[in-house]
């Protein structure tokens, strides 16, 4: 995979973007979190007033003096009261505004969430079969559960909290210049140093996150590799080698991250370090021009107080900067995701198609997966309406990329596929799929009742419907011996079936969608002759009407065929009738 070309500014941009319907909660967000701002403001200040006008001898400040009645502001005890009430409701606004925040927060994070990996789900499903095929399924996975999430630490709780640390940084420093300019300066001093420090490790964190993430996928997809095909490692054995591979994968993946932890713990550690230094040059300072009653003791106080909620702000920015990484290098993954353009695209004016009469060309069409080696040359026939086409040819020939290319999975590289003497490219590509019932070498069950697996192309199809079709592919007697007949759960790819009863599932599958052209890639080649003959019973009925592809080896299957093409090589050595059944269709 090429590195990301992402930068952060773009990355931060498409994170907007994303979070655009949201708006208003981030606004509010943003709200709540500016309102922390007059807290910090105000909490040092019960103790300046104690200080100064209490146990010192100072007047209250002009505009304490200007909200309060005349009796408070003549006695002391007065507001030393004022001062101690003044902690108290502090606090307890202070935690009501948090609560509010973190309600909303939570809320927006969700949903913000939630509809990402809505659309990058649906753009996964939407991507070729030469994509999943080349990165692996588990990449996939990876990008939506664990990557997704990124763009709520980057809205919520990296930006935001950016911005009102900002808005924080310069209310404190508005208010230390005002009481000492110099002071302020000195203690500002150290800002270009923190922002230096933070831009240094971002870039190195970024890099390191992209790596690690791509580890931990990696090791991730071992374990899923090994429990989908456990059955063989089981069965060879194996299970201390595949163990051992998950641990090496996970263990580079771990070390990727102590190195990433021993990084992020370098940079906090400078950056304290950094404003400890600005603090104590404040300290220093400070108490010398206290000592020539250039400064009172009340404000030296004040200032030191706001000096730590000055720098916190400015620690947590650069701090931000630096753990954003990790989201960043995510939300980079997950969006390469979203820019993986579809290989296989509809016309923007494509043209609907109820249902065809099932006539099939091919016109030199070549094909390759990578685009170096190809897998397909030159192929011309023509299938008219109805016919039965019977595919042959060694294994490795391009039998099942003939049919893959027929069902828009794939484009060719060049020439062009009819149907109906319509380009292929030209239909809605859900109506053109709508077209054909398959059943396929190795059937494809889902984790759900048998019922819902026959009903799969119709998921509203009446019980009846249900039946009739599993009684046309010979399958209702099996099912209704089950303890729970038609809702039987199958398990995981239909795990807890035969291999012939799930092929016959998906038979009546086919039945029950009814389409016009049926494609048989060798349905019988995992069965008994006993099954093979009640399936090839079922598929004579599924057949009738139809344009049928069947892909077999067994000269018997292929004899029921009216057209035989044969392919060797990615190249057609023959097409014409079949011997058996001579028959009227002719073929180019
Ligand atoms: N191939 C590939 N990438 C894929 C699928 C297939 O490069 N994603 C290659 C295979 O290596 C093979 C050629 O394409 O050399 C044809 O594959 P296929 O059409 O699947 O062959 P079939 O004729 O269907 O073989 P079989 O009888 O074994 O099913
Ligand atoms: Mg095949």
């Amino acid at each position: 995979m090429p590195p990301a070309p992402y930068t952060s500014r773009k990355l931060y941009w498409r994170v907007f973007r994303e979070a655009s319907p949201y708006g208003w909660h981030l606004f509010g967000i943003l709200l709540i979190g500016l309102l922390a701002t007059p807290f910090t403001l105000l909490t040092p200040l019960p103790l300046a007033i104690v200080a100064d006008s209490v146990l010192g001898e100072q007047p209250l400040p002009a505009w304490l003096q200007a909200l309060l009645p005349a009796a408070i502001v003549g006695s002391r005890e007065a507001i030393l009261g004022v001062a101690a009430g003044m902690v108290v409701a502090l606090a307890g606004l202070g935690k009501l505004r948090g609560l509010l925040g973190a309600l909303l927060t939570t809320y927006t994070a969700a949903q913000l969430v939630l509809n990402f990996r809505a659309r990058l789900f649906r753009h996964a499903q939407r991507l070729s079969l030469a994509y999943h095929d080349t990165r692996g399924s588990y990449d996939t996975v990876y990008r939506v559960q664990h990557d997704a999430p990124a763009i709520q630490w980057i809205a919520i709780d990296g930006v935001i909290p950016f911005i009102t640390s900002a808005v924080t940084l310069i209310s404190m420093l508005s208010v230390t210049l005002h009481i000492h300019r110099g002071l302020a300066l000195v203690a500002l001093g150290v800002a270009p140093l923190l922002y230096g420090l933070s831009r240094l490790y971002s870039r190195r964190l970024r890099s390191g996150w992209r790596g690690a993430k791509k580890l931990e996928s990696a090791a991730f997809a071992v374990v899923q590799e090994v429990l989908n095909a456990v059955r063989v490692v089981k069965a060879f054995g194996q299970e201390d080698r595949e163990q051992e591979r998950f641990v090496r994968q996970a263990s580079q993946s771990l070390a990727a991250k102590l190195r990433l932890a021993w990084s992020e713990g370098l940079l906090n550690l400078l950056l304290a370090l950094t404003t400890a230094t600005g603090t104590a040059a404040v300290l220093f300072l400070g108490a010398r021009l206290v000592q020539r009653g250039e400064l009172s003791l009340g404000e030296l106080l004040l200032i030191l107080g706001y000096l730590a909620q000055l720098y916190k702000p400015l620690e947590s920015m650069s701090q931000k900067v630096a753990s954003l990484q990790s989201s960043l290098a995510s939300a980079e993954r997950a969006f390469a995701l979203l820019d993986e353009a579809p290989e296989v695209v509809e016309l923007l004016h494509a043209r609907p198609l109820h249902r065809a009469r099932g006539a099939v060309s091919f016109e030199h069409v070549s094909f390759s997966y990578d685009g170096a080696r190809p897998v397909l040359r030159e192929i011309s026939f023509h299938i008219p309406a109805g016919a039965r086409v019977g595919i042959a040819g060694s294994t490795g020939a391009g039998k099942t990329t003939l049919i893959s290319l027929l069902m828009r999975f794939y484009d060719p590289s060049s020439g062009r596929i009819l149907l109906d003497g319509v380009n292929i490219r030209r239909y809605k590509l859900r109506d053109l799929r709508n077209q054909f019932a398959i059943v396929l070498q190795e059937p494809v069950l889902f984790s759900a009742s048998i019922a819902e697996n026959i009903a799969y192309a119709r998921p509203n199809a009446p019980h009846e419907a249900i039946v009739a079709a599993a009684r046309a592919a010979n399958a209702h007697d099996f099912i209704r011996a089950l303890p729970e007949g038609y809702a039987t759960a199958v398990g995981e790819r239909g795990m807890r079936l035969s291999g012939g009863e799930r092929q016959r599932i998906s038979l009546a599958r086919a039945f029950l969608k009814d389409a016009p052209i049926l494609i048989l890639d060798e349905p019988t080649s995992a069965v008994d002759v006993t099954t093979e003959a009640t399936i090839m019973e079922a598929l004579e009925r599924l057949m009738v009407g139809r344009t049928t592809f069947m892909i077999a080896h067994r000269l018997s299957t292929l004899e029921r065929c009216t057209i035989r093409l044969e392919l060797a090589n990615g190249q057609l050595v023959q097409a014409g009738e079949a011997r058996g059944k001579a028959h009227d269709h002719a073929a180019a």
